[in-house]
């Protein structure tokens, strides 16, 4: 088939999802991807474009629907590119997610000895982190603000969205009708939003420098919805427009200070039990010496911390210091607790040569993987590696390296900290094989001359600062 046929509508029986979620059918030799579309189902869908064999549609109409099928619950479902599964009712989803995440493991020659029952929380309403775009049409007067749509670079204009967590200033339409009375309303470009324990933050990217009006009505509006609000210009530097507040989220009972310039992971409730699962899977031994790889701003390693010594890697700025406010902040509260925070580029394989010993090892990197970090990690022959992951193919890559030292998987699990998106977060533990002298490991690695180096794509494909959410 070539792409004279675009637009032609073929009635395709739909037999797998892809990793992202869409329906795919074969025909000869023939693959298609139908978004909207699930296994089970009998569809029409209409050819869009060919790329590299497959062929993407549009679903037309569903003549024989899946029984896991749902109507999406979100008004803006089918013009918003936010959330890919709305269609698939929840357990299906995790369903989903968790045959997906094995099958890569699989794919790549590993063995998991123990699949553990996926983490789940609400599947709507969780999410207090999210970046909005906002664009100004001149001929309306009308800001509109929403997601990018699916598969294009336009705006889908929402009013709510049932994912994010509920506020009442998380009302679009609202803002929409306030933007357009600011002198900068064509120069607006994004919201972020940040829901911390004691206050929800807005943070408006601004491409110039607000009048002293502009400023003046953001302060008022703050006051009004007894919100923070921040503006970013576009030379970066975030700018507090009312008086800011200290902001923080609990974990395991601790009390972390964030910022809207930090990592947050998405879902409060898959976040606190994805920390206790960590804890529990690596049930470190009071007093052991850990490291904290791309720790963010603590998350796991405070609450590590307070009875081992954790070294936290991390590559911002902002974060290190938080990592260090928060290691004086637990200084003494037990006799073992301590928290040091390195600032390094872990996309630099020589970046944790200088790191003390570690007995454990956490890991959980950006999408991009950690693969610059392996061998270092499998030099110092930690008796348990616990490795939280966004992205499933960049995690069974990691693994195939990591379990080339002497390491079993022994656990895994999926937490699905996205609902109603095919994002899936993956726990993973690795224990070594036999509790063999450390300094034996380390002569057997140094004898086989160290690792296999990453193949050059891998290092190109570096995402350096990047996080995910
Ligand atoms: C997925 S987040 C995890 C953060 C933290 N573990 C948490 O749970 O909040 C990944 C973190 O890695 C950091 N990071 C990204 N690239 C890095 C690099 N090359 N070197 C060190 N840290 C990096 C990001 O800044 C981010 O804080």
């Amino acid at each position: 088939m070539n792409n004279t046929l675009k637009n032609t509508q073929l009635s395709l029986q739909i037999s797998d999802l892809s990793f992202d979620g869409q329906g795919i059918a074969r025909l000869g030799r023939d693959v298609y991807f139908v978004a909207g579309a699930l296994p089970g189902e009998q569809v029409t869908a209409r050819l869009k474009e060919r790329r590299k064999k497959i062929w993407f549609c549009e679903l037309v109409s569903i003549e024989q629907p899946s029984e896991q099928r749902q109507s999406p619950p979100c008004p803006h479902y089918e013009r918003c590119g936010g959330c890919d599964l709305q269609h698939l009712q929840d357990a299906a989803q995790v369903e989903f997610k968790q045959a997906r995440v094995m099958r890569e493991l699989e794919r790549k020659g590993l063995t998991v000895e123990q699949w553990l029952p996926a983490v789940t929380a609400a599947a709507w309403h969780y999410r207090r982190r999210a970046r909005l775009g906002v664009r100004f049409s001149k001929d309306k007067e009308k800001v509109y603000i929403g997601f990018r749509e699916a598969n294009n670079v336009h705006l889908a204009e929402i009013d709510e969205c049932p994912v994010l967590v509920e506020h009442p200033a998380l009302n679009w339409q609202d803002w929409s009708q306030r933007l357009v009375s600011l002198e900068c309303r064509a120069r607006v470009t994004q919201i972020e939003m940040l829901q911390a324990e004691n206050r929800l933050v807005l943070v408006f990217r601004v491409l110039k420098q607000l009048s002293s009006a502009d400023r003046a009505l953001f302060r008022q509006w703050a006051n009004e919805l007894d919100i923070d609000i921040y503006c970013r210009p576009d030379d970066g530097e975030l700018l507090a427009l009312s008086e800011s507040q200290p902001l923080y989220h609990q974990v395991m009972g601790h009390q972390l200070n964030i910022h809207p310039d930090y990592f947050v992971q998405v879902n409060e409730s898959v976040n606190q039990q994805m920390v206790s699962q960590a804890l529990s899977w690596l049930d470190l031994p009071a007093g052991s010496k850990v490291w904290d790889l791309f720790a963010g701003h603590g998350n796991f390693s405070v609450p590590m911390a307070v009875e081992n010594q954790v070294h936290a890697v991390e590559v911002s700025e902002e974060m290190v210091a938080a990592l260090r406010s928060h290691a004086q902040s637990i200084a003494g509260q037990s006799a073992g607790a301590q928290l040091i925070a390195h600032k390094a580029d872990l996309s630099d394989s020589d970046s944790l040569k200088q790191l003390p010993d570690a007995d454990f090892v956490l890991l959980d990197p950006p999408r991009a993987g950690a693969a610059e970090t392996i061998e270092a990690i499998l030099a110092q022959a930690p008796k348990r590696i616990l490795y939280v992951s966004c992205d499933a193919a960049t995690l069974s890559r990691d693994l195939v390296a990591l379990t080339q030292g002497p390491y079993c998987i022994r656990k895994a699990g999926i937490l699905d900290m996205f609902p109603n998106t095919h994002h899936v977060e993956t726990m993973v533990l690795l224990e070594a094989v036999a509790s063999q002298d450390k300094k034996q490991d380390k002569k057997r690695l140094s004898q086989r001359g160290g690792l296999k180096k990453p193949p050059l794509k891998s290092l190109h494909r570096r995402n350096r600062g990047a996080s995910r959410g």
